[in-house]
């Protein structure tokens, strides 16, 4: 890529930045996996017969700036939010308010007011009560707010990945197999100031088998058979994000956009078949595999020291400026992540490394276990690569850290996207804090 770690002496100089911990976004790349998304989705859902198109949605949540907003509206995908914030910034951004969509399971009045006053174009329900409270939002906007229920498909299979939000003792979507996501949808229908345009399924995240998709997919087709014999239209089925990607040089590349499209295509049309009902229009909301491989965060060795274990063996351990403030993700998911000498080459041997962090915890590792050369020393710069998802959108100021930028690259030349915070944005909200 644009940043040719290993290959090329990198320096803080020759980015033009100051020694800190720093997201590098490489914005070629973003560009290419959304626009081969938005592609291998059209063809798959295109044939002229009954197949309506697709569309992609981006969720926010991995990481959110304008100069993304922007970028991805400008391949055609629509942005998914799941905040004030996201939501805010989306449609600041500039996004064609019926391009967002809104998400939550505690969605406020702000929200909502937001939502419906800006006319996007889908909010998807998780609870009865929030049904009444758009309406009557809606109402007083003289409008009739876009509605999509989220539906829990009940979707489990032994040790795989997407366990995590398709079972149903967990607080996301509406039971399927209770019949609330119906009555929810039928209430929807019956209420003035909401319509319904479609049913959605989100079954987990970093999911590497396609096969829950499928599944939760014949389940929302089968729902939305029953509501069109109820005389309830559902126009769109939304099959979620949460497909994985590889982190490390051992890990299985997760599956292709073009893999994805394809197996949803099949399931999709084989299932209306069945069902006897036109194919709906199909969405998707990835957010992971558009942005996490396209980073890479950079930190500055600030101290090593050996250690010996338990075992007796000698362990490296490589402090750096950074760590589970923007990237938690290793402490909280057990998640794991490679890294790289990038600076300069490496001389001699490996040492079994530890990469951690320089917060006031123990568990504040990057890296448990790197084998990485024994020379590093402080001033050198550890790279660790696919970083763009949940790391600086999960960054946080503990111990008063400072928040990475994210500094994006394109045509040879860089520039921030988010700028490094400063102690100045960080001290803004204390009011007792003089200026001296
Ligand atoms: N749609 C909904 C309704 C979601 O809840 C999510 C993620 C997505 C789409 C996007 O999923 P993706 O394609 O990025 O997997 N913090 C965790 C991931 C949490 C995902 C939450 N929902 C992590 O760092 O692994």
């Amino acid at each position: 890529g644009v940043l040719q770690i290993g290959a090329v002496p990198l320096s803080w100089d020759r980015l033009g930045i100051e020694p800190g911990p720093v997201v590098i976004a490489d914005s070629a790349a973003i560009a290419g996996r959304a626009a081969v998304w938005q592609m291998a989705m059209d063809e798959a859902f295109w044939d002229g017969y009954g197949m309506n198109g697709a569309r992609v949605y981006y969720a926010g949540k991995a990481l959110l700036c304008a100069a993304l907003v922007k970028e991805l509206t400008a391949i055609g995908l629509g942005i998914d939010t799941a905040s004030l914030g996201e939501l805010t910034l989306a449609l600041r951004a500039g996004a064609n308010p019926a391009g967002v969509g809104l998400h939550g399971n505690a969605k406020t009045d702000a929200e909502l007011e937001l939502a419906v006053s800006a006319g996007i174009g889908r909010i998807i329900i998780d609870s009865l009560p929030e049904i009444d409270r758009i309406a009557a939002i809606a109402r007083a906007h003289n409008t009739s707010a876009p509605l999509m229920v989220r539906v829990t498909t009940g979707v489990h299979a032994g040790g795989h990945d997407f366990i995590a939000t398709a079972h149903e003792d967990q607080k996301f979507g509406l039971s399927l197999a209770t019949g609330v996501a119906r009555a929810a949808a039928e209430k929807i229908a019956a209420t003035p100031g909401v319509h319904l345009i479609g049913l959605h399924s989100h079954i987990g995240s970093q999911i590497m088998d396609l096969a829950g998709f499928e599944v939760a997919a014949r389940a929302l087709l089968t729902l939305r058979r029953d509501l069109i014999a109820a005389g309830i239209s559902v126009d769109e089925v939304d099959l979620g994000g949460g497909y994985g990607v590889a982190y490390t040089g051992v890990d299985a590349p997760g599956p292709s956009q073009k893999l994805v499209a394809d197996t949803l295509a099949a399931v999709v049309r084989t299932a209306c078949a069945e069902l006897d009902t036109p194919v709906p229009v199909v969405s998707i909301e990835p957010g992971r595999s558009i942005i996490a491989p396209t980073c890479v965060s950079l930190y500055p060795v600030i101290a090593t020291k050996d250690v010996t274990t338990e075992s007796g063996q000698i362990r490296r351990y490589i402090a750096v400026d950074g760590g589970m403030s923007d990237n938690i993700r290793p402490v909280l998911y057990n998640a794991s992540y490679s890294a790289t000498l990038a600076n300069r080459l490496p001389g001699g041997a490996t040492v079994s490394s530890r990469i951690v962090g320089k917060h006031c915890e123990s568990g504040d590792i990057l890296i448990p276990d790197a084998e990485l050369p024994s020379d590093i020393t402080p001033g050198d710069i550890i790279a660790i690569p696919v970083t763009g998802a949940y790391g600086r959108a999960m960054a946080s100021n503990y111990n008063m850290a400072l928040r990475p930028g994210v500094l994006a690259l394109a045509d040879g030349a860089a520039s921030w996207w988010l700028r490094p915070e400063t102690l100045a944005d960080l001290f803004a909200l204390d009011t007792q804090l003089s200026e001296t």
